[in-house]
């Protein structure tokens, strides 16, 4: 079901103070958020952890932590990767972050100076085009096809810059769902080491298949590749609050992290919850997590997929097989008017403008299916269905998300 305004803040002498970064007006949904559902928060998994963590009267954690993160957790993590991607993954080639955003900020500040040009997917994910922003960087879009970034196209752009680094979210891709051909990525990996620019391959959906799809991650390039960076985080299989993520690569980019001021300064990004997050892995809960969230999410894909054909029978799109996102076309249709008009039928989306470096993809919209019920996900379809018809906004519109 829809989620009250109250689940969002904290309410206290009459003044409300948010909690979290999500704010759905009453009586709305909105397919636009991209972050999972409050229900689906392992907050029970977390409490088990943490009070084993304070029954030990271990205070090391409390500590300025090892730059590159603590070998226990980076150990148990290695472990979990080694079997996520049939093949050995080395704790020394890890380094932990705060999530997949700060990791890309830091390589940004590491790597990067303003006015330095890095390629990126068009579509790309929008907040990530902030993080370029706020680093002056010079982005230059590569165009996509249905089996992710056209090859052809980087070769084009490669004879006409040097990029620093090209920023891909090669499986189940936000906001496209689109995940990069197997061809294709070997073909990047050699590419990057004969122009020598760095690969961040932003992995955040990787864990989350709904199919028998298992695709391969770039990590395992990175014991023999310099320049293959891959970027993973916790906020999708199991919770965004967390600030928990890590880094795989080349033992001399690891070496470029540990060594930065902000590590040297801070010491290593998250001691005291990967310490909690270590017992989740090696109890085999994260494990057990992400298999229920992968029968969650198939559950709402599917919704939202028979939604989309019963009211929107027009709409393009191809059925994602992963990740959160349906990336839905509606050629000639202007996504951002149309989004101003949903708000009347009390439902939101993302207009594809928001995921374009270069002003494009005016007629697409981002749905997500991560946040909501198959209840609500098909009530949210629905009123779109009626917007886009221009049916007057029903009465009882609003009623289903306050109750
Ligand atoms: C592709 C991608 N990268 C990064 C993030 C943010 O990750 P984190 O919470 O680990 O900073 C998101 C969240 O929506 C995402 O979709």
């Amino acid at each position: 079901m829809p989620k009250k305004f109250s689940d969002f803040v904290y309410t206290s002498h009459m003044i409300e103070l948010p909690i979290t970064q999500i704010n759905v007006l009453p009586g709305f949904i909105d397919l636009g958020m991209g972050n999972p559902d409050f229900d689906l928060l392992p907050i029970e998994l977390l409490r088990q952890s943490a009070e084993a963590y304070f029954t030990t009267s271990d205070p090391r954690y409390l500590q300025y932590g090892m730059e590159q993160g603590d070998g226990f957790f980076r150990c148990a993590l290695a472990n979990f990767l080694t079997k996520a991607y049939g093949t050995h993954v080395n704790p020394d080639l890890l380094f932990v972050t705060t999530g997949a955003s700060s990791a890309i900020d830091l390589l940004c500040t590491l790597y990067t100076r303003p006015g330095d040009v890095i390629f990126v997917e068009e579509p790309s994910y929008f907040l990530a085009l902030q993080i370029f922003a706020d680093h002056a960087l010079r982005v230059v879009p590569i165009s996509m096809d249905g089996d992710g970034l056209r090859i052809d196209v980087l070769e084009e752009k490669l004879v006409e810059y040097r990029p620093k680094f090209i920023y891909i979210i090669p499986t189940f891709q936000n906001p496209s769902g689109r995940t990069l051909l197997q061809a294709r990525r070997e073909k990047l990996v050699e590419l990057a080491q004969r122009d020598d620019f760095l690969i961040v391959a932003d992995e955040a959906y990787q864990f989350l298949p709904y199919t028998q799809a298992k695709p391969g991650s770039f990590a395992v390039h990175t014991e023999d590749v310099r320049q293959v960076i891959s970027v993973n985080s916790f906020s999708k299989i199991l919770a965004p609050g967390l600030r928990l993520g890590w880094i795989q690569a080349h033992s001399v980019v690891i070496k470029r992290l540990a060594d930065s001021g902000l590590l040297q300064s801070g010491g290593g990004m998250n001691p005291y919850t990967s310490a909690l997050v270590r017992d989740l892995i090696e109890s085999g809960e994260l494990e057990k997590n992400i298999t229920s969230l992968k029968k969650e999410y198939t559950s709402r894909l599917e919704a939202m997929d028979s939604a989309l054909r019963q009211y929107l029978p027009l709409v393009e799109y191809t059925l994602p097989q992963g990740g959160f996102f349906f990336w839905v076309h509606l050629p000639g249709v202007d996504a951002t008017e149309l989004r101003r008009k949903a708000q009347e039928f009390k439902v939101d989306f993302r207009q594809g403008v928001l995921f374009s470096s270069q002003m494009g993809m005016q007629d697409y919209l981002r749905l997500s299916f991560c946040f909501y019920d198959p209840e609500a996900i098909e009530e949210a379809v629905k009123r779109l269905g009626d917007c886009l018809e221009n049916k007057k906004p029903g009465d009882d519109i609003g009623s289903l998300a306050e109750d």
